[in-house]
């Protein structure tokens, strides 16, 4: 599916709306009473939702508490993207509409966090005046003062990036949660310098966080109930944490089995996987343990070597083709997702072609599919000309989309009387008759409701169809 938001639609577990409101707020935190509220809006990737569970655990501290009703805030937050020009565009826009509530209700204050407000700095403030504070993505500690400083009728501006914050000791307010799913941020920042990605200059260098932090972050998720952990990071695959006192190191696919031991019953996700970075440790730690689910994020961005070598991905198709074929080998029913670039610079039809081709062979159950952006800045942008002409970029983008689709309807054919656990995570959308659950392999499987049978519980459920992106089931 084309998404221009790549990976919020797949891991940001949709709201079950009986629990809107009072699982928004995290129980155990005893707020000072100020009265004062925040509103907070996230773009971009998983990480940014993530991180906007840091900030409201952050102002919660200092007595703000969180609402979803913007009108009623006295601080309104936007956790930015910068991935893609479109997605800059996006937020200039939704901060258009919070100009209007400012001036009805003057003296309410406006923070923009994350990415763009990293690349552009002060320039955001001069571009954008109704903006009053500019804090990047190692700044949140900050933000209490930062808020002060607004509030005083100053700007407050922090785009310090850090080589060791991690917030591992911040235990984030889950907002807008299931109460079933939730993520964990692992690592920060990226020291991989692909060269059409903005993100290094972003988010920083790349950082580790405490491991017991995590398993720590787990267990007590559990403890609340809480069924599923996705382990976010960059590049999740060069996790590296040294125990300061042991020195000893932890790798992904130790971490990963650390968390796996904290239930049986809670299932882990992670996510994203680099294919130069996953290692055989990995994959054999996923086969192990039943509840480390049978899916891998594995953006390839491209088929075709000679793009690869300019992206700066440091490996080539025939890598990406072996490192597939040790997933399938190792977990036979793994489904594998992409993202993928059309359009690169200088890319040629044959080499489009490799992409079309690359879709076809690893059977993707989906991908996040975009087209070139050049981004201020980047490697690619310094060095090679945008050349591809926009209309070739659309049909190539339309080209691999309409594959994808196909392959993903036949991939879930193939799923029609086959059993499957899944999770259930709520009501279906369509009906409150049937429930919505999701597969290991991480497709949504819809089916009648049991008695007996809630949220938070696992089912057996034999796959009876099959619509556009969804499995149809029921109950065995
Ligand atoms: N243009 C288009 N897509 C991009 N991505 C990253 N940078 C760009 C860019 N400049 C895509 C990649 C990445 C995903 C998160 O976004 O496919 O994996
Ligand atoms: Fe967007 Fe990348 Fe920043 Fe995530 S890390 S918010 S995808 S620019």
């Amino acid at each position: 599916m084309y998404n221009d938001n790549p990976t919020i639609n797949d891991l940001k577990q949709p709201l079950d709306e009986s629990k809107q409101g009072d699982v928004f707020y995290n129980e155990q935190m005893l707020t000072p009473q100020t009265g004062k509220k925040f509103y907070i809006e996230s773009y971009g990737c998983a990480m940014n939702f993530s991180d906007s569970e840091i900030v409201a655990s952050i102002l919660a501290e200092v007595g703000y508490a969180p609402t979803k009703v913007m009108a009623e805030s006295d601080l309104i937050l936007i956790n930015t993207c910068s991935i893609r020009e479109k997605a800059e565009d996006n937020v200039r826009q939704r901060l258009r509409q919070f100009d209007k509530v400012k001036k009805e209700k003057p003296g309410t204050l406006i923070g923009v966090l994350g990415c763009m407000a990293e690349r552009l700095k002060e320039k955001f403030l001069e571009q954008e005046k109704l903006v009053d504070i500019v804090a990047g993505p190692d700044a949140y500690r900050d933000l209490p003062k930062l808020v002060a400083t607004a509030a005083g009728g100053e700007k407050g501006m922090n785009v310090f990036l850090s080589r060791e914050e991690t917030y591992a000791d911040i235990n984030p307010l889950r907002l807008d949660s299931n109460g079933i799913a939730a993520f964990i941020s692992i690592m920060r920042g990226c020291d991989n310098m692909c060269s059409f990605c903005v993100v290094p200059y972003t988010r920083g260098r790349e950082r580790s966080r405490n491991a017991f932090s995590i398993v720590a972050e787990a267990t007590d998720l559990y403890k609340r109930g809480y069924k599923e952990v996705t382990l976010l990071g960059q590049n999740v695959d060069s996790f590296k944490w040294e125990n300061p006192e042991t020195k000893e190191v932890v790798n992904f696919a130790q971490l990963m089995e650390m968390v796996a031991l904290v239930s049986p019953e809670m299932r882990v996700r992670f996510s994203t996987s680099h294919p130069k970075d996953i290692t055989d440790e990995v994959l054999y730690t996923m086969k192990k343990y039943e509840n480390i689910c049978n899916y891998i994020h594995l953006p390839v961005q491209s088929g075709n070597s000679r793009i690869l070598k300019k992206m700066n991905r440091t490996y080539d198709r025939e890598w990406y083709m072996e490192r597939v074929e040790k997933i399938y080998e190792i977990i036979p029913d793994c489904a594998i997702s992409a993202d993928i670039i059309c359009g690169f610079c200088s890319e040629t039809e044959e080499e489009h072609q490799d992409t079309l081709s690359m879709i076809e062979w690893a059977n993707y159950t989906m991908s996040y599919m975009f087209f070139y952006s050049e981004r201020p800045g980047t490697l690619a942008a310094r060095k090679y000309p945008d050349d591809v002409p926009y209309d070739v970029k659309k049909r190539r983008l339309q080209e691999v989309v309409d594959l994808q689709m196909n392959i993903s309807h036949k991939n879930n054919l193939k799923d029609i009387g086959k059993t499957f656990k899944v999770l259930i995570e709520g009501d279906s959308r369509k009906s409150d008759a049937d429930f919505k659950g999701r597969t290991s392999q991480n497709k949504v499987l819809i089916f009648p409701k049991k008695d007996g049978l809630k949220p938070g519980d696992y089912a057996e459920v034999k796959v009876t169809g099959v619509t556009r992106a969804t499995l149809i089931g029921e109950l065995v």
